[in-house]
Order: structure tokens, then sequence, then C-alpha cells
């Protein structure tokens, strides 16, 4: 008997999210071995975790006791205080108003579970990161869409007019945004908290912003009811695939997110390697020091090809337009050379690629693929 009508409507009629390819299937496809391709693709850390976090990793895999083997062996704090209080001290915040989640993907999810009702409208503001749209969609809510200026600024005039249309419950600002590289200015942020709606600041790049960290709004949650501000250890922290994220929210809102939360959604590895990368700041934050000036070498070579157009950055990755040929098949032809970066053909973003900064040699890597891929093109 088919049941399949059972389903709920708005999940039927989602598009299937198009996944990438494991790494290790991509060099086998590619024929190329997996050290030798150059990921600049999903704005990973080129430089990795910390050493404190792999040693502890590797001691809670292969030793025995309170942080050993046995450990594994059964379920994770719910409360995540011994992460929320190291995070308290990173983000100078009160412990209370700090939740914790399977990166900050698991928290947007989170916070529309908590808003939306079928239909409930949510604003998003593209050329961004896709998992806002893509998480209301999964909801039931309705992605109303306000596009940002050909220079990537919001259209902040445009958002009040879809806030007090739609009714809107959340908007998404990002900062610096992905994947364009900017930031929000501080002005339109304060003036888009005047909207009768939560404002979701998505702040997963911030470390790489200079002055280190100045920008960010978390300051601001204890001043107004509507700002939740999301971070993550995917990025400055090397730890995308320990799946971290966390998120400073006002009392009233932290105290509803606890009860949807699902109790033991951090796994104790991802706790670990959090917990120690706290533990271990100055050896990263030199990381991201050299992810910053690496930044501006790449810009600096990428301005120089006379195919691309790249726009400056506050974040570890930068946009290009691509000016002659298309941006997929420069893509394709950067690939079959072991060089991955991300490419858009979207009306918003028609023919454009996207380079996370890596290493000094991946920049020369890079530079190389697309001279020599825009050739055969
Ligand atoms: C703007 C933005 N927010 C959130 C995320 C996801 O972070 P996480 O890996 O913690 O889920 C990304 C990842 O690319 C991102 O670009």
């Amino acid at each position: 008997m088919s049941i399949t009508h059972l389903i709920r409507p708005e999940i039927a009629g989602l598009e299937p999210y198009t996944p990438i390819l494991p790494l290790d299937v991509l060099a086998a496809r590619l024929g190329i071995p997996i050290e030798r391709l150059v990921k600049l693709d999903a704005n990973e850390n080129p430089y990795g975790p910390s050493p404190r976090t792999t040693q502890a990793l590797a001691d809670l895999a292969t030793t025995d006791g309170p942080t050993g083997r046995l450990s594994i062996a059964i379920y994770t704090d719910p409360n995540q205080t011994r992460l929320r209080t190291a995070l308290s001290s990173y983000v100078a915040q009160p412990v209370e108003r700090i939740l914790c989640g399977a990166g900050a993907d698991e928290l947007i999810d989170l916070v529309l579970r908590l808003f939306l009702s079928p239909g409930d409208a949510v604003i998003d503001c593209p050329p961004t990161f896709g998992m806002y749209s893509f998480d209301t969609g999964v909801n039931g809510g309705q992605v109303i869409r306000v596009p940002r200026h050909a220079d990537f600024s919001l259209n902040i005039p445009a958002i009040e007019v879809a806030a007090a249309v739609s009714r809107a419950k959340v908007l998404f600002l990002t900062s610096p945004n992905n994947p364009t590289g900017n930031l929000t200015p501080p002005d339109e942020i304060e003036r888009l908290l005047r909207l009768p709606l939560l404002v979701v600041m998505d702040e997963a790049y911030m470390e790489f912003v200079d002055p280190n960290g100045d920008a960010s709004v978390i300051p601001w949650v204890s001043q107004y009811e509507n700002l939740a501000v999301l971070r993550t250890f995917s990025k400055w922290a090397g730890l995308a695939g320990m799946r971290i994220g966390y998120g400073i929210f006002p009392a009233w809102m932290i105290a509803q997110l606890w009860k949807i939360k699902q109790p033991y959604n951090l796994s104790l590895g991802a706790e670990t390697a959090a917990i120690a990368a706290l533990d271990d700041l100055d050896y990263l934050q030199v990381n991201v020091a050299r992810i910053v000036e690496e930044r501006s070498r790449l810009l600096a070579r990428l301005s120089e090809l006379p195919f691309l157009a790249p726009y400056p950055s506050d974040s570890n990755f930068i946009l290009c337009r691509v000016t002659q040929g298309n941006a997929r098949d420069l893509k394709l032809a950067m690939e079959r050379m072991g060089v991955l970066v991300r490419y858009y053909n979207t009306p918003l973003l028609s023919d454009y690629i996207r380079i996370s900064v890596g290493t000094p040699a991946q920049t020369d890597a890079v530079i190389t693929a697309l001279q020599h891929a825009i050739v055969g093109l």
C-alpha cells in the first residue's frame, strides 16, 4: 500500500539537496592522488586543527578513565557545560546565553523550528549562504528573497518593505557574507533591528575580519531582544569535519531553544575538539593571521588575471566574476588539474567562482591552474 501522500506536502515539493562528492571519490574519478588535490572549494582551514585538539581526540580514543574510552560509551552532557563555559570567556558573554550545535547549520534549523509554522515568512538576502533558504523550506516556511545591490550591499528599504508585507518572523544576515566576502555596516544592522522580527546575524567568518573581532555584534545581544548571533569552529579553528557551532541568544529565546534541542546533539569528539581548540588560541590565531595575510596576496595575484574580476573580502575566500568564457567550464578545467574551487551560475551570480584562501603554495597552484585552464577554453 502506497503511503507517499502522507508525507508533509511542503517536503514532497522540495528540490533534493545536491551533496558534494567525498574527496576520495573525487580523487579516484579525476585519477589524481588525494594528497595532490588543492581543495579551495569549501572555505576550510588549510592548516587544520590545533595540536591540542589532535592530542585530545587521540586521548579520547585510546585511554581509559574519565576522558578515555569509557567515556565514549556514555552519553555526552546535554547541558554542554564544559564547552559553554570555555566559550563564555572566548566571546565574553554569560554562559547562560550560549548554546552549541552540530555546526552553525544545526542552529539555523533549530531557530527556524522555534519560529515557523507552515507558510510563515523568512527574509533571505541573496546571494548568500544557502542553508537559510534550505532550512526555511524544510520547516515549511516561505522564503522572501530580497536581493542585494550590485555591490552586494543590503537593500535596506526593500527589506523593510518585505518585512511589512510578508510579516516575516526571521531575517538572516551574514557578516562577512558568503560568498561575497563583504561586511554589513553596523548602522544598517541597527536599522534592521528596529523591525518586528528576529535578526539572525551569522558571523561564521568573523575571526578573519581585520582587526580581529571588532565588527562582531555579539556584545549587542544583551541590548537587543531580537538579535541572535551564530558562530562556528569550522573555519578559523580548522574543525569543519567535527561539526561544532554555537549561538549567542537573548535570554527569553534561549529558554525556548533548550526545550527543542536534541539532548545529545554534540558528540563527545566535537565537544572535546572544541574545548581543546579554545585552549590553543595562540596557535590557531597565528594560522588565522597567515590566512588573512595570504588573502591579500591571493587578491593581488587574481587581480593580475585579465579574465577575472575579484572582489575584496573580509573573509577566508575571494569571489571572482569570470569575464571571459563561463565559470562552469573554468571550474571543470581547473578540477581536471586537481584544483577545486566553487562556481556559481545563478541569476544573481552568473559566471562567478569562489576561491578559498589556502597556503602560499596553494595560491601559486590556483593561479597556475587558472592560467592554464583559460587557455584551453
Ligand atoms: C555563512 C555560513 N554560515 C554557516 C556555515 C556552516 O557552518 P557549520 O560548518 O558550523 O555548520 C557556513 C559554512 O560554509 C557559512 O558559510
